[in-house]
């Protein structure tokens, strides 16, 4: 694909996925309004969309109807950005800064907070269960998929893990499995939502497309946590330097700057590897993958 086709495809992606998460939050003249605003507020902002452009990348790679995928990737940004609210609580990584903004707890309150996170989480499973347009066999298996990959097994599991690994020495056997649970988890997930609606897989693209997502939500990670030290917190719209303050489990802090960056172009490539089989209908997934180790935010 040419550089403007995937410029296109870019950008009717974000203009699907900020049309149908407008549609799905519910009105802020609706009450409760202060908790709707927030909900809003923490969805509504300039978020990248990774999750949402991977599940479309997807989709493309497997034939699948972009119409097909708007609720599914939706519910995958809905569980990010509970996870991000309660991320930023002071009982948690206690931030200020979110998006270049206020994070929700500081803009509302607390509470607010607490129970904008809780409700966008329950929203995410309402939107895959009403998802229109698939059968009931692919919207079950959306549910099973997200549910596990966002519980204890999943997100909330590795922030567990994050939460205990701070202050203590750990190995990098470890901290991988923190990356892979808090972050990993997700973005497999937003892969897996195509692979979830369409009915007759090939059973090797999909391991490979499974595999690609693995690879690249570690290297995901791993960039986070180098554009934690190196970026600065205008450019990251969030506190640069917060997880070092924390004492974290991070890649830098464990290997060094140098190292932490190499693993992730190590991982990209990796990524790359596993759509060795696929065509230009690839195209898209391999552009995500390059985008995210490049990006600065
Ligand atoms: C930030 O995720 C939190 C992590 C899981 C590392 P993103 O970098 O995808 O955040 P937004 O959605 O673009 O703000
Ligand atoms: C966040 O990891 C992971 C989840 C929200 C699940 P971080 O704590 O490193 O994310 P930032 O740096 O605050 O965005
Ligand atoms: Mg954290
Ligand atoms: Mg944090
Ligand atoms: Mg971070």
């Amino acid at each position: 694909m040419t550089d403007t086709n995937l410029d296109a495809f870019r950008t009717r992606c974000l203009a699907r996925i900020e049309s149908a998460l407008d549609d799905i939050l519910p009105a802020v003249s609706i009450p409760p309004s202060r908790l709707h605003e927030a909900m809003r507020y923490t969805v509504l902002a300039s978020g990248k969309r990774i999750r949402p452009l991977l599940a479309y990348a997807a989709g493309e790679a497997l034939g699948v109807d972009a119409a097909l995928l708007d609720r599914p990737a939706c519910a995958v940004e809905l569980i990010h950005a509970y996870s991000l609210i309660h991320d930023d609580l002071p009982a948690m990584d206690d931030d200020d800064l979110r998006r270049g903004r206020p994070t929700c707890h500081r803009a509302f309150d607390e509470a607010t907070a607490i129970l904008a996170g809780d409700a966008l989480q329950t929203l995410a499973f309402q939107t895959l269960a009403e998802a229109p347009g698939l059968c009931a066999e692919s919207r079950i298996r959306m549910v099973e998929t997200l549910s596990r990959a966002s519980g204890s097994r999943g997100m909330v599991g590795g922030q567990a893990m994050d939460l205990a690994a701070e202050g203590t020495p750990i190995d990098v056997v470890m901290l991988e499995n923190i990356h892979i649970h808090k972050t990993g988890a997700l973005i497999r997930s937003s892969v897996q939502m195509a692979l979830r609606a369409q009915g007759d897989l090939i059973p090797e693209q999909a391991e490979r497309l499974d595999h690609f997502a693995k690879c690249l939500g570690l290297a995901f990670q791993i960039q986070d946590d180098v554009l934690d030290v190196e970026g600065d917190t205008g450019a990251i719209g969030k506190t640069a330097g917060r997880d070092i303050e924390l004492n974290k489990a991070t890649y830098p802090a464990l290997l060094g700057l140098a190292e932490a960056k190499e693993m992730a172009a190590n991982l990209t490539q990796e990524a790359h590897r596993a759509l060795e089989i696929f065509g230009e209908s690839a195209d898209p997934l391999r552009w995500v993958a390059n985008a995210l180790l490049g990006r600065t935010h």
